[in-house]
């Protein structure tokens, strides 16, 4: 049996995620954004030991979700699979002056796992629409161009693919890789997806249980269980690193060596 920490598990993959690893027998931790969604999470899934609360959008809460998980701890694995999508019809600004994808979807799973004690595996939900993202850290908050919720959401899951890898180089005894769920039908993906819920976990839950020598890699971009070539440029020691001090700037809390 393995503990595992899924964020972004009120609904979604990260639910079904969660759901398919208790029927495999695992303990897990789940995330829910507030009280009421925590409400909703434990009523979806009954067997979770415990429901962490925070809104993953502001620093603060990423701060007291990392208390909560560390408290909760120590994990085998952790999942970071919480995310909005990409139909933002304009820019949305954090209480903390970020973009809220960026926030969202790269600030808040780069100091969780900053913050959390580190697992023997870390997965990291990113896209096949990443392959859209811009490769540079020239306005990450989206204040010098102008809007597109789709190109946001983009660049935005092509950092969850550098902050994997980025991990990986730094973190050797971990195995962190990256995973494209495919187009599943939930909220995000919407009712005309084609991928089931079943379709859209099982890289997840394979990366963060198996003993399969094919789950125990670490550096890596995975879709539906193989492993896949990401953007080329998400490899690059410099864009990793800047990605890193970029984030450690706006934190104030470094990747630990
Ligand atoms: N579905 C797809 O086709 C697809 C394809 C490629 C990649 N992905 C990736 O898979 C992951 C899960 O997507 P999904 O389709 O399951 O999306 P979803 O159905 O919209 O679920 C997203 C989950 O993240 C939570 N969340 C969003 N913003 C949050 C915040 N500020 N604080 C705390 N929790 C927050 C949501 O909570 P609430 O329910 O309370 O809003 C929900 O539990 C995302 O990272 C997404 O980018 C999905």
């Amino acid at each position: 049996m393995a503990r595992i920490f899924v964020t972004g598990s009120a609904d979604g993959l990260g639910l079904a995620l969660g759901r398919r690893l208790l029927a495999d027998g695992h303990d897990v931790v789940l995330h829910a954004r507030n009280q009421r969604r925590a409400d909703d999470t434990r009523a979806a899934a009954p067997g979770a030991s415990q429901v962490v609360v925070g809104d993953l959008a502001t620093i603060a809460d990423m701060l007291d979700v990392a208390t909560q998980a560390e408290r909760a701890g120590p994990y085998d694995a952790i999942v970071h699979n919480a995310g909005i999508g990409y139909t933002a019809p304009r820019r949305e600004e954090t209480v903390d002056g970020l973009e809220k994808h960026f926030a969202v979807n790269v600030l808040a799973p780069y100091l969780l796992t900053c913050l959390v004690r580190r697992p023997e595996r870390l997965i990291y939900l990113s896209s096949g629409m990443h392959q859209g993202g811009r490769a540079t850290l020239d306005d990450p908050q989206w204040t010098s161009r102008r809007w597109s919720g789709s190109r946001a959401y983009s660049d935005t899951k092509l950092w969850d693919v550098v902050l994997a890898f980025a991990v990986a180089r730094h973190w050797p005894g971990v195995l962190a890789n990256a995973v494209d769920p495919g187009w599943i039908s939930t909220r995000m993906g919407g009712t005309g997806a084609p991928g089931s819920l079943d379709q859209g976990t099982r890289t997840q839950a394979w990366l963060a249980v198996s003993d399969d020598p094919g789950a125990k890699v670490t550096g890596r971009y995975f879709y539906d269980m193989r492993e896949e070539q990401p953007v080329a440029a998400t490899t690059h020691a410099a864009l990793q690193d800047g990605l890193l001090d970029y984030c450690a700037g706006l934190t104030g809390t470094r990747l630990p060596a």
